[in-house]
């Protein structure tokens, strides 16, 4: 009888064949990215002209972007990313701003239980940052929309004096019906708070400044990406589209209200002109039928606490990169007959729900550019204006362009990529907490590969949301061939994937350059709209005390 490894081929060959069938199993064509675009395009349209569908293309009521001339200091609360913040804003008017903040943790007990039980907790941490930070001595009188003034100052809490007028950032969905009221569709990112879902989510902010006697009043609501927008409109003087790519994904750009057929003959409709609709696109292709989805995913998604929802946002946000790492990973160590990574053993933390943050993976990829020899530059923050080059378009990134080698044979490397697995071993080494005996150069090459196996997927489906946006926004053609009449097409973004993971933004600018062809794409102004929640909620508040809210 032959001997079993004469059946089933040597070692290596059956590590290749598992580690090929990966790979296949997430590579992206041209055609499947256009043909991903398209379903997007139809989805906006669909959510656009009825309610209650996945892709929730919520009016906000927000009906025009600041050009930077905007003057005031509001208090702005931001729930939704990894902290909660609480900031002081000063609009300077100039398109400049000052802020500034506090952030206070959100434990795992308030994210799941009782709702007021977390707005409390807002309100007790808006309450310690009023009294933690005092304003300065030079303030000006109390009157919100002088240039120079505290928040603070108009913490005078006689019964006289107006209340400090707040905006508050939430960034889930929530569908509002004006710019200070909204009720909470679903909670997302590992969010689950009881009694919430349905409510008007000012009304329960407002009502925990009540019962706590905090004389601030919440007078406009706002998702992080319509921050985003705003506050990149008011630093750059005009933005389309804001977008985050960050413990969530999700987008919002200024759509014609003619356009938002739901809205059926509501005043906002009759009224015209132009709104910010927040498209809430991590739910785009719940149903999974468009998007390429792996056995890896699957089990994200079933031991998820939200399953079958967020589908867009599984594939692509920080929360879970980490996890369909691990996933696969996984499945290396525990490969038949023979393991493929780390001698088949795992770690405590490996073998743990969410036990691999997507930050690892970002180090794992740093770990490998830091060496190359020509570092990128195609992909980092220009300056203190924001900007995020577009170079890519000119210059091609390796890593971008030749798929990174999933079988390594280390005896081949030059003495620099060498260095460059070594170090990466030792991150993994560390990170994964395993023993170092266990880990090879290359374990350190497969578990580098399979990074950039999942973040590369995640930048060219983030693509097809942003090119889905520049058709819908007639900016662009599927396809390509469409010269838009706008010297730049300026878009704002935040959130940690977009402004730290290494080649995020080059690998997201190569599918928009696949997508819409290399003019539309060269002529993206992409920039960090840092501290957009904050400036974002505040330019907010300054148009609803404007309206009277
Ligand atoms: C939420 C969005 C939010 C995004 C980014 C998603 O989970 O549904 O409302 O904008 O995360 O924070």
């Amino acid at each position: 009888m032959a001997p079993i490894s004469a059946l089933i081929g040597s070692t290596e060959d059956s590590a290749r064949q598992i580690l090929d069938a990966i790979e296949s199993q997430f590579q992206l064509s041209d055609d499947a990215l256009v043909r991903i675009t398209d379903q997007f395009l139809k989805d906006f349209r669909l959510g656009l002209s009825e309610y209650n569908h996945p892709m929730a293309m919520i009016p906000t009521f927000v009906t025009g972007v600041p050009n930077g001339s905007e003057t005031g200091t509001f208090l702005a609360l931001d729930l939704g990313g990894t902290n909660l913040r609480v900031c002081e804003v000063q609009l300077k008017g100039n398109h400049q701003f000052t802020l500034r903040q506090q952030k206070y943790r959100v434990s795992e007990a308030l994210k799941t239980g009782e709702a007021t039980a977390l707005f409390d907790y807002l309100a007790d941490s808006v309450d310690a940052f009023l009294t933690e930070f005092p304003s300065s001595p030079n303030s000006a009188p109390p009157d919100p929309f002088a240039t120079g003034s505290s928040a603070l100052d108009l913490l005078d809490t006689s019964d006289s004096s107006p209340a400090v007028p707040l905006g508050l950032t939430f960034s889930f969905p929530v569908e509002q019906t004006a710019l200070n009221r909204g009720k909470v569709l679903t909670w997302t990112k590992g969010f689950s708070a009881k009694n919430a879902i349905g409510h008007d989510v000012v009304q329960l902010l407002q009502d925990a400044f009540d019962r706590k006697h905090l004389h601030v009043r919440c007078v406009a609501l706002v998702n992080d990406t319509v921050g985003a927008l705003l506050s990149r409109a008011y630093t750059a003087g005009g933005c389309i589209l804001g977008s985050i790519f960050g413990t969530g994904t999700n987008g919002a750009y200024v759509e014609k209200v003619e356009n938002i057929t739901k809205l059926g003959d509501s005043p906002a409709r009759k009224h015209g002109g132009d709104m910010v609709v927040n498209t809430e696109w991590g739910a785009f292709n719940n149903t999974r039928t468009t998007l390429p989805t792996t056995p890896y995913d699957n089990k994200l998604d079933r031991e998820s606490i939200n399953p079958r929802l967020q589908a867009f946002e599984k594939f692509i946000s920080g929360m879970y990169l980490g996890e369909i790492t691990r996933n696969i990973i996984l499945s290396l160590i525990d490969a038949a007959p023979y393991p493929i990574l780390f001698n088949g053993r795992a770690s405590a933390l490996l073998n743990k729900h969410y036990g691999l943050d997507t930050a690892v993976m970002s180090e794992i990829e740093q770990a490998w550019e830091n060496g190359r020899d020509q570092p990128s530059s195609n992909d980092k923050l220009v300056n203190g204006s924001h900007a995020i080059s577009n170079a890519s378009a000119a210059h091609p990134h390796p890593s971008l362009s030749t798929p990174t080698r999933h079988f390594t044979e280390v005896d081949k490397l030059s003495p620099e990529d060498r260095s460059r697995l070594e170090r990466i071993r030792n991150i993994v080494i560390q990170r994964f907490a395993l023993d170092a005996a266990d880990v090879t150069l290359r374990d350190a090459a497969i578990v580098h590969w399979t990074s950039c196996l999942v973040a590369n997927r995640a930048a060219k489906l983030s693509g097809c949301a942003i090119a889905a946006v520049l058709v819908q926004t007639e900016k662009a053609k599927l396809g390509g061939g469409f010269v838009p009449k706008d010297e730049k097409i300026t878009i704002g973004v935040d959130g940690s994937l977009i402004e730290h993971y290494p080649n995020f933004n080059a690998r997201l600018r190569a599918s928009v350059r696949t997508l819409v062809g290399e003019e539309v794409e060269a002529r993206l102004n992409i920039g960090l709209a840092k501290d957009g929640s904050g400036v974002g909620a505040a330019l907010c508040a300054l148009q609803a005390t404007k309206q009277g809210l």
